[in-house]
């Protein structure tokens, strides 16, 4: 059989690894390519995390870059089904995609259309958010898929509730969590990862990350995060590695100089070795990632979500994590408690053991064969 996988973004990497791990290991005779949409392309967002990964170079490149939504979604169709087209035909069994970002979707779309069956890692996750651009990538994208394969237990529950035949729901746990578990024991100290940037540690710090639309393209919005943040970074300093997205914002808006005001210390995007390291050290960690939230109830440092929900309930109601919203003084008063008392101990959530990959090839390489029948 033939399986064609799809990367795309910076959180799409440490899903996959594993999982062409896994299938490399338990299903050799599935034969696999990698397809790079593009839509990540700065070294520090994508090359430093292929190495860090050990993940192996895409077979395919779409290089599509960036662009407004309609605009990068259609480029990404567009040249997904031109190279389906191939000659010789490319003729993949199945696409696998992971996530949510806007080439999860486009992939999808285009397998679909092509009657080609698509996998969906990560299905089922919801923030009930409509406003949220990866909810409706979320949905539409488990709308089109034939396999759906869960990191949380209740997203089965969610995708039943949207008519989901239960028959393709597999709870197979974070494949997330299979990435930190093993990379874990080559970490870089953040001792190293912050002269590396030319700074020094200082002896208890926070670690900062943000790139929600909703939070940074609004220069009224990023003002107002930064001044409780910077607040808060008089008691704990700060580290933030910026998001290019969130960089544009903050160039945009005039903010820049804030920062240096504060206690915060700005940081380039940094190599996934690089942040698992700062992560496990942080006395806190804030943010409105979707994986960071995953990543530190894993590593039980606490979190707080600068967001209003979350679509990955399970790091509220089993781990570290705490949904803070945008409010200053909500946002203020957490950290304190949490400065206070240490903050949620959290457990590990169900299936998140490191074995979430070989779960996946286990559901995939049995359902790839039977659909291909018999040779
Ligand atoms: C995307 C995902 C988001 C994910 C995030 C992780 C969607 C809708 N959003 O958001 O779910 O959490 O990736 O990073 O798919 N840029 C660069 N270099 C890069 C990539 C982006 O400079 O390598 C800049 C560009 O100016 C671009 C902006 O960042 O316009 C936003 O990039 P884009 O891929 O559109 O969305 P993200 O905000 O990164």
């Amino acid at each position: 059989a033939h399986l064609l996988c799809v990367v795309a973004a910076r959180p799409n990497l440490m899903k996959m690894a594993p999982i062409l791990a896994a299938l490399a290991r338990q299903a050799p005779t599935v034969r696999v390519t990698l397809l790079h949409t593009g839509q990540h392309y700065d070294t520090a967002m994508n090359g430093q995390l292929f190495m860090d990964l050990d993940l192996r170079p895409p077979d395919i490149c779409l290089d599509v870059g960036s662009g407004n939504h309609a605009q990068q979604t259609a480029e990404i169709m567009r040249r997904f089904d031109a190279v389906l087209d191939a000659q010789p035909p490319l003729a993949p069994d199945a696409v696998l995609v992971v996530g949510d970002v806007n080439s999860t979707l486009a992939c999808a779309l285009v397998a679909a259309k092509r009657d080609i069956p698509v996998i969906h890692v990560e299905a089922g996750l919801r923030s009930g958010d409509r406003h949220m651009p990866e909810e409706i990538n979320r949905v539409l994208t488990d709308q089109l898929s034939s396999l759906l394969l869960t990191s949380e237990e209740g997203a089965r529950a969610k995708l039943l509730r949207e008519g989901i035949a239960p028959e393709r729901i597999h709870f197979t746990g974070n494949v997330m969590i299979d990435s930190l578990r093993q990379q874990l024991p080559r970490a870089i100290t953040p001792a190293a990862t912050l002269r590396a940037h030319g700074h020094a540690c200082p002896p208890a710090y926070g670690l900062l990350t943000l790139h929600r639309p909703s939070n940074v393209d609004d220069p009224a919005q990023l003002e107002a995060l930064l001044g409780t943040l910077g607040e808060l970074s008089q008691q704990l300093p700060l580290l933030f590695p910026i998001h290019p997205r969130t960089l544009a914002g903050l160039r945009l808006s005039g903010l820049e100089p804030l920062l240096a005001r504060h206690a915060i210390v700005r940081l380039p995007p940094l190599g996934y070795l690089e942040m698992l390291g700062l992560m496990q050290k942080a006395r806190l960690v804030l943010t409105d990632s979707g994986g960071i939230q995953e990543e530190s109830t894993a590593l039980g440092v606490p979190c707080l979500t600068l967001r209003a929900n979350t679509e990955r309930p399970v790091t509220v109601s089993d781990g570290t994590n705490t949904l803070a919203g945008t409010q200053p003084a909500t946002i203020l008063a957490l950290a304190r408690g949490i400065l206070d008392t240490g903050g949620k101990r959290g457990r590990l959530p169900p299936l998140w053991d490191g074995h979430a990959a070989t779960r996946i090839a286990a559901v995939i390489a049995p359902w790839l064969a039977a659909r291909r029948g018999p040779p």
